[in-house]
Order: C-alpha cells, then sequence, then structure tokens
C-alpha cells in the first residue's frame, strides 16, 4: 500500500498536546487539519500555528467534519471514554492518552465502541513505545541472555511540583500518580514480559496535605509465569531520579532551587497553577523550553523511572542514546542513533508511527483497546490493592500479539 498524508485532528490541546505536535511536525505522513478545545485562547493559538486548520470548540463539532480521519484524544482523563466513544460513533481511528479510562465499565465500553464501529483504537502510553524499550524487548526474545528472570523500574519525579488543575488534583477524576504515571510503568512491564499479569501487591502513598492526590505508588507484579517485577514512582520531588545515571542532572522540569521554591508557594496557597500551565500548551512562553528542545538530549530517568531488566545471564537497561547489555563478555553500548532521529520529544514518534500503519498499510495495532485495558486493569489493582491490603488477582489479561517482534526486530537494527 501506498504512503499518503493521514488527516488528524487533535482532541485537548493542553499540556501533554504540547508534547505530541512536535512529533506531528516532523512527520511527513500526518497532516494536522483540525483541533479542539474549550479554552479560547488555546484555539486562536492553534489556528495561528496550523494556518489552514479548523478549530472546534466541541468535541462533538470536531468529529462531524468529514475532512478530520482519525483523532489523538489528550483532553483530562475523565474524558478519555466519552471523547473516545464519540469519536468511534462518528466513525474516526482514535489514539487515547493514559490513563485509557477512570475505569473498567468505561474502557469496555470504548473498545465496544470502536468494534462496533469498525474503527482503530490506540492506546497511547509513550514510553512502553520508545525505542530503547523496544531494543530491550528485542534482546528478551533473542535469548541471548537467556530466559526472562526480572524486571525492576524505579522513578523519582518531580511530577506533584508541576502544575495542576482542580481536577487534577481530584482523585475521583484520575489524579495523582497511580493513574497518571503507572499506566507508562505498567505498559513497558507487560511489553517486556509478554503482557499476562497473574496478580498485583500494591500500595499508594498521599503524604502532601496541600496536594490532595496520591504522589507515591509502589507495586509487586507477578506475570503468569511466575516472573516477578516490581515499580515504584514517587513524585515529590525531593530526591530526582536523573542522578541515577552518571550523565543525569539534578534537574527534570524544575532544579534543586525551583523544587524548594515550588514547594513554599503550594504551601502557602500562592502559586497561579492555572497561569503556569496555560504557559505549557500551545504557544506559552514555556512550551518551546520544555517540549521543542532543538538539541537531542540523552536519556535519563525521568518519568518512566531507572529500568533494569534482569535475564539470566545479563541486566539490560537504558545508556545515553540507546542500551547497555551487561553480559558475561562486559557492558556492551548499543548507541540506537537516537541522538541523530527526529524522533520529536519524548519519542513520540513511534505511537504515531504504529498508528499509522495500522490505518494506512494495515497492519495490527499491537497497543490496541484490549492491550489498553489490561494495562488499565493492573493501575487499578495498585490503587485497590492498597487499600484492600491484598493481593489483587487480575482476569482481564492479554499477551503481546505475537508479530510485534517482527515489527520491532525490523525497526531495531544492532
Ligand atoms: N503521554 C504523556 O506523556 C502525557 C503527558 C502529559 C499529559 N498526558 C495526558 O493528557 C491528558 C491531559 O493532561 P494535560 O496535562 O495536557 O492537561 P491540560 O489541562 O493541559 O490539557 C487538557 C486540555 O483539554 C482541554 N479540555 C478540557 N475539557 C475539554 C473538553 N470537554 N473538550 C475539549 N477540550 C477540553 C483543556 O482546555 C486543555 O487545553 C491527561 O489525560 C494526561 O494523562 C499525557
Amino acid at each position: 500500500m501506498e504512503k499518503r498524508k493521514l488527516r488528524m485532528a487533535m482532541i485537548g490541546i493542553g499540556v501533554g498536546g504540547a508534547e505530541i505536535l512536535p512529533a506531528m511536525d516532523v512527520m511527513d505522513e500526518i497532516d494536522l487539519v483540525a483541533g479542539c478545545d474549550i479554552n479560547p485562547v488555546t484555539r486562536e493559538r492553534f489556528v495561528e500555528r496550523y494556518k489552514g486548520a479548523k478549530a472546534y470548540a466541541t468535541v462533538e463539532e470536531l468529529c462531524k467534519d468529514p475532512n478530520v480521519e482519525a483523532v489523538w484524544i489528550s483532553t483530562p482523563n475523565q474524558f478519555h471514554a466519552p471523547h473516545t466513544i464519540i469519536a468511534a460513533n462518528h466513525g474516526k481511528h482514535v489514539v487515547v492518552e493514559k490513563p485509557m479510562a477512570l475505569n473498567l465499565q468505561e474502557a469496555e465500553a470504548m473498545v465496544a465502541a470502536a468494534e462496533k464501529n469498525n474503527i482503530k483504537l490506540l492506546a497511547g502510553h509513550t514510553r512502553s513505545f520508545t525505542p530503547p524499550i523496544q531494543a530491550m524487548r528485542k534482546v528478551i526474545t533473542s535469548g541471548r541472555l537467556g530466559k526472562l528472570c526480572a524486571i525492576n523500574l524505579f522513578a523519582y519525579t518531580d511530577w506533584m511540583l508541576r502544575p495542576r488543575s482542580p481536577q487534577e488534583l481530584d482523585p475521583n477524576q484520575g489524579g495523582g500518580v497511580p493513574y497518571r504515571q503507572a499506566p507508562h510503568q505498567v505498559d513497558t512491564v507487560r511489553l517486556l514480559g509478554g503482557g499476562k499479569v497473574r496478580s498485583v501487591r500494591g500500595m499508594t502513598g498521599q503524604w502532601m496535605p496541600e496536594r490532595p492526590i496520591p504522589g507515591y505508588y509502589t507495586a509487586y507484579i507477578e506475570f503468569e509465569d511466575g516472573t516477578p517485577a516490581n515499580i515504584t514512582h514517587n513524585g515529590y520531588g525531593y530526591y530526582i531520579g536523573a542522578q541515577m545515571v552518571a550523565w543525569g542532572e539534578d534537574k527534570h522540569q524544575y532544579d534543586a532551587q525551583g523544587r524548594v521554591d515550588i514547594r513554599k508557594a503550594i504551601r502557602a496557597g500562592k502559586r497561579d497553577e492555572e497561569a503556569e500551565k496555560q504557559d505549557r500548551r500551545i504557544g506559552g512562553k514555556l512550551e518551546q523550553i520544555v517540549f521543542r528542545r532543538s538539541e537531542p538530549e540523552p536519556w535519563v530517568p525521568e518519568d518512566l523511572g531507572m529500568t533494569i531488566v534482569s535475564c539470566e545471564r545479563g541486566d539490560i537497561r537504558h545508556s545515553k542514546h540507546g542500551i547497555f547489555i551487561h553480559d558475561d563478555e562486559g557492558v556492551h553500548d548499543i548507541d540506537l542513533g537516537l541522538a541523530t532521529k527526529e524522533l520529536g520529544p519524548s519519542l513520540r514518534r513511534d505511537e504515531l508511527e504504529e498508528f499509522y500503519e495500522g490505518l494506512v498499510f494495515g497492519k495490527p495495532l499491537y497497543h490496541d483497546g484490549r492491550w489498553g485495558l489490561a494495562t488499565l486493569e493492573v493501575c487499578l489493582a495498585i490503587m485497590q490493592s492498597g487499600k484492600e491490603r491484598k493481593e489483587i488477582m487480575l482476569k482481564h489479561q492479554v499477551g503481546i500479539n505475537p508479530a510485534y517482534d517482527a515489527y520491532i526486530n525490523e525497526r531495531i537494527e544492532f
């Protein structure tokens, strides 16, 4: 099949949207033809940047536009399900941001709407799509290090100090790191381990009274075959995970003094969070700095965290521009050429490419609705396990599509 332009629209042009737009900009295959946001300033800035694109104030209006073939849904968590269903009912293909939904009923309804309308639904989980994670999976499945034995992921971030809208500070609307960050780690672990999780024991932590959402979780995840995985995310921003690598600085979005100042401002109730968020959205003064870096930066354990995969005869982890393989012969630094590829910030291009190839070339979507639902089930189980203080058995797990390994073997060369 021929390459052609895919006509896409962005629904919810916020901070998350601003992260994906640069990846769309560098992809010739994508034509951004419309956007939708309830914020009039954002709509103005969108049409100013994307000349000829339409801007709509409601999802319903956008979905009536026959020129739009597919949508990227980046509205707040509580709208992921309703907006996906509206788009599906209008025949639009969908990428939905993480968390896929607030609960499994919503996720089931999204999958059903996609199936009924025969549209493609991709659960966007960002970090599990990145080339270093794909390379790790390639090493695991190659068998060169023997059997996969354990996976550990640890993230120490400033997530709780980043500006938040009131709805993000509401746990009932998906606020906090278990909803917002666990999808990245869980999806990565499931991808590396093959997909099917048997059970979860987890705990969440809410330690800052001024932020009424959990800023911490930890979980022990066991796969059906008994392989263990541990994941942890601490978003309170005291210790910063970038320091876990020799080349990392004490900085994610904020440096050490910035975090002290922000914590003080939050505690004193003196922070204009909405204005700070708007600065990070399209056309805002921080958008360029945070999401449109021109220089390729070396990987540091930011929101995904330090990832260490252990096999019988070696370990695998991220390197500056690829992965390290530690084996019986020593350490091998596999450069994936990330520094020279135009991947978009946070390497967002791979999500779009999987979606594009599914739509235009008829390839499978590996991170489809059922895969996303299974990731959500694990995230919800972490929260439930913490409340009930017991192990939660899972029921909706699916394995990774067997064709996935051939797909990444083709993409990741070393
Ligand atoms: N994958 C990632 O790495 C990543 C990064 C950031 C955010 N996100 C996800 O993006 C989503 C939004 O988070 P954010 O930080 O960008 O918040 P945000 O508030 O900056 O963005 C949400 C946008 O949606 C708009 N909006 C709200 N209600 C709407 C409606 N009913 N119809 C149309 N537009 C509406 C808002 O005006 C805003 O511009 C979250 O689900 C978050 O998990 C993902």
